[in-house]
């Protein structure tokens, strides 16, 4: 695997790339989901490609960008092992030069749920992605479900501004009691880890309900902030079932929707969704 920390270097690399380039972008502290990834990358491109870049203009004022954690030798094995051709690590300067004053301000799609929990989040992560297609120019990018929002910023950002690539988004990895895979799950304490189970628990209510035949959004609703509500460690921020493409609430499941939410477990802020129709 070649490492590339700027962008001069990477697109020297991607020049000498035939054939398909699969790329997946992250943060680092990589664990299964982000392998799953990599691994469908390897299937479907000639190439693959992954980046670690902990993007500072997606976090606010008060989120964790310095507790965000790190481990970069260990993401290198992980990567290396999976058979990931091309690593970019660039650092911020590299991404962010000084006087960088440009960015991606996404519409409606962007503005609620973590839109709203966490202003400014999405131009963050609109403006990464966007500056990272264009030095990686992959044919294929893949994402994880478990972001479903970013996964419906990103797929309208490619749409609305033309980007010459297809994204692939990978069924959530989770672990065998049914959380998800987070890099953000090493801030859980043993009990809250445990009580962790209950995001698992309510959207397999929702989807069981479902199955059964029930349309009504807001009984789906109840019953999942229900399910969360007797977890006493569990704190709900939100519950949503919104239109899987447009994320906007709906009355009734006519099409296929998105059931998301984040429960905030002590300091830990956990966030899941599954898709129903
Ligand atoms: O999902 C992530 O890890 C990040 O939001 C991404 C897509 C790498 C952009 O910084």
């Amino acid at each position: 695997m070649r490492l590339l920390t700027t962008v001069a270097e990477f697109r020297a690399a991607r020049a000498q790339v035939k054939g398909s380039l699969g790329f997946v972008p992250t943060m680092g502290y990589l664990h299964q989901g982000h392998m799953e990834l990599v691994r469908r990358a390897r299937k479907e491109n000639d190439t693959v490609a992954a980046s670690i870049f902990v993007n500072p203009t997606q976090f606010g004022p008060s989120e964790d960008l310095a507790a965000y954690p790190r481990d970069f030798d260990r993401d290198r094995a992980m990567l290396e092992k999976e058979g990931c051709d091309l690593l970019f690590y660039p650092g911020a300067e590299e991404v962010y030069p000084p006087g960088f004053d440009t960015y991606i301000e996404m519409g409606r799609i962007a503005q609620p749920l973590e839109g709203v929990a966490r202003p400014g989040h999405f131009r963050g992560v609109a403006t990464v992605v966007a500056k990272l297609f264009n030095v990686v120019q992959p044919t294929r990018a893949y994402f994880g479900q478990k972001d479903g929002q970013q996964v419906a910023v990103v797929k309208k950002m490619v749409r609305d501004l033309d980007f010459p690539l297809e994204i692939v988004v990978v069924p959530t990895v989770r672990e065998p009691d049914g959380l998800a895979m987070s890099s953000r799950n090493v801030y859980l304490k043993p009990l809250e880890r445990q009580a962790a189970t209950v995001l698992w628990r309510a959207l397999s209510r929702a989807r069981d309900l479902y199955e059964r035949g029930e349309r009504d959004a807001e009984a789906l609703r109840e019953e999942v902030r229900r399910v969360l509500d007797s977890e006493p460690l569990a704190r709900t921020e939100y519950v949503s079932l919104a239109d899987a493409e447009t994320l906007e609430e709906v009355d009734h499941v006519t099409r296929p929707v998105m059931v998301s939410l984040v429960v905030r477990m002590g300091a830990t802020r956990l966030i899941d969704n599954i898709i129903l129709g």
